[in-house]
């Protein structure tokens, strides 16, 4: 071979590597953490768990287990951010930041008078067709184009993947890694590299990573707090923003049970930092003011079960079963459903475990009506699953924040039933008018878009709903 074909089988490697890459990287699935996370793998007696984590204080931790995460996992990524000093520079810095709270005020501004000056249904009319869905169509609408128009999130580069930079983006939690892994993108729209421009500020790293990781199996959250704990003092340490308002404009993204126990690790992380999580449980300090309920979608391989696409053959699909429920008992609610009305009535399939002959989405797909109850914790990919199978999700649980709720009137496609009420379970449904039911399915099959992931993401769609909630969050904030 000469000099020239040396050359040229070089170039064709890069080439394919680069491919390779840029496949591996959209696709938000890397192979060798081709992990099936399921939820029941990390069950565990929580009363053992939040015992060692409120004992344990701060001089109790094992050090070694810091040091480790500390130097081997939070190793500085690429960048020589030294704080700029000279006087000139910084009054520039000082105009950026200046700029963008102006905007944020305009931002304010605006959407106030959209809301105010309400129902104008020729101005979302065509980006929120269905108006009865949401709590102010005028706002939202309004709000979202100021979104695009602003927002502005800054990632930190601090970190190494696996545990910060990426994160799964299949099975239950796929969630967490399509929303980091989409951030994570260098051409996202959202993402600024000057951290002067930005409205908020990303911790990019993966609770359920973490509890991949570094989670030993033996009841103790403790790396994970450590890992968490390490995070922050490094990025307060190392950069102004963190201090300048306690962590008020940052935020972390935690699909994993663990998120809030994780979040425990730094005060400030916990009380004032935005904290997006699908475990809302509003009795262990999820505050809706400032934190923001993740919605739980479950993905196979990658993407939505085959049975749950979107299809003609759904909406026309007959339900002769009224009501559906099978899955584990536990947690406060289950147990009680399944007291009641395992396999009780005919019309009203509830099961423990589904015998194996039986087809758990030919279910949700045939019943009029699906009961989705909190199980450990009080979120459930079983409500995103009703969505997609336009089945209308019958809720009970106890302090569950459901997503986006700031925005959409769940009650116009979903039914919430006091705990209390479940022996009336089938009287409440079987009172549900006809006509009532069809405008809940029909709403139902409408919201279905704020709750899809798209690759690359669509507007309204999952991944530009959970940003909204935070840009929403942060329109709420006022610096000094
Ligand atoms: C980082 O910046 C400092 C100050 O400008 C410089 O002295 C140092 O050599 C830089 N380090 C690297 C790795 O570029
Ligand atoms: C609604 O908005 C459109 C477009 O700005 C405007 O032309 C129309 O007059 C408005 N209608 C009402 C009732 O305010
Ligand atoms: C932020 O505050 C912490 C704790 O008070 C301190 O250790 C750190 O040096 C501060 N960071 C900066 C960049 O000044
Ligand atoms: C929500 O939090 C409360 C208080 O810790 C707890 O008692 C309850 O079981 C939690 N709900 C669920 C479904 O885990």
């Amino acid at each position: 071979m000469d000099k020239h074909q040396h050359t040229r089988l070089y170039f064709l490697s890069i080439c394919i590597g680069s491919i390779a890459l840029v496949f591996a990287i959209s696709r938000c699935s890397i192979s060798f953490f081709d992990y099936s996370l399921q939820k029941l793998e990390f069950s565990f007696p929580e009363s053992e768990l939040r015992r060692s984590f409120y004992n344990a204080g701060d001089e109790n931790r094992a050090v070694d287990s810091r040091d480790v995460v500390s130097q081997q996992i939070l190793s500085v990524r690429s960048r020589n951010d030294t704080l700029q000093s000279k006087p000139e520079k910084k009054k520039k810095k000082l105009n950026r930041r200046r700029t963008v709270e102006v905007g944020l005020s305009k931002a304010r501004a605006s959407i106030r008078e959209a809301a105010s000056s309400n129902r104008n249904a020729t101005l979302f009319s065509v980006d929120l067709p269905n108006a009865q869905v949401y709590r102010n169509p005028s706002a939202l609408s309004q709000s979202y184009l100021e979104m695009e128009k602003r927002f502005k999130v800054y990632v930190y580069e601090e970190g190494e993947p696996p545990l910060v930079h990426d994160g799964p983006c299949k099975s239950v939690y796929a969630v967490e890694g399509r929303f980091i892994m989409e951030m994570e993108k260098s051409r996202t729209k959202f993402r600024t590299y000057d951290p002067d421009q930005a409205h908020v500020y990303f911790l990019p790293f993966s609770v359920t990573w973490l509890v991949t990781y570094l989670y030993q199996y033996n009841y103790d959250a403790e790396p994970l707090r450590t890992f968490a704990s390490d995070y922050v003092r490094l990025i307060s340490s190392k950069h102004p923003f963190w201090n300048r308002t306690s962590g008020a404009d940052h935020f972390m993204l935690a699909c994993h049970d663990w998120g809030p126990l994780t979040s425990k690790a730094n005060e400030d992380l916990f009380h004032k930092s935005i904290r997006v999580m699908c475990n809302a449980n509003s009795s262990e300090g999820f505050n809706p003011a400032k934190d923001a309920t993740l919605p739980e979608i479950k993905l196979y391989g990658g993407e939505v079960h085959p049975q749950l696409r979107l299809s003609k053959t759904l909406m026309t699909s007959p339900r002769p079963h009224l009501a559906f429920f099978a899955g584990g008992v536990h947690g406060p609610v289950r147990p009680i459903l399944l007291d009641h009305w395992k396999q009780r009535d005919p019309d009203m399939p509830v099961f423990e475990y589904l015998p194996k002959h039986l087809n758990y989405y030919d279910f949700m797909r045939s019943s009029k009506y699906c009961f989705c109850p909190s199980g450990y914790e009080v979120a459930s990919p079983r409500l995103i699953e009703a969505i997609y199978s336009e089945c209308i999700p019958v809720i009970l649980s106890v302090n569950f924040v459901l997503p986006f709720s700031d925005i959409l009137r769940w009650e116009t496609f979903s039914v919430q039933v006091d705990v209390s009420e479940i022996p009336r379970l089938k009287e409440i449904l079987t009172s549900i008018s006809d006509e009532k039911y069809q405008s809940l399915k029909r709403n139902l099959r409408y919201v279905r878009r704020h709750f899809e992931l798209n690759d690359p993401p669509k507007r309204y769609d999952a991944f530009h709903m959970i940003l909204h909630s935070i840009w929403l969050r942060r329109l709420n904030l006022r610096l000094t």
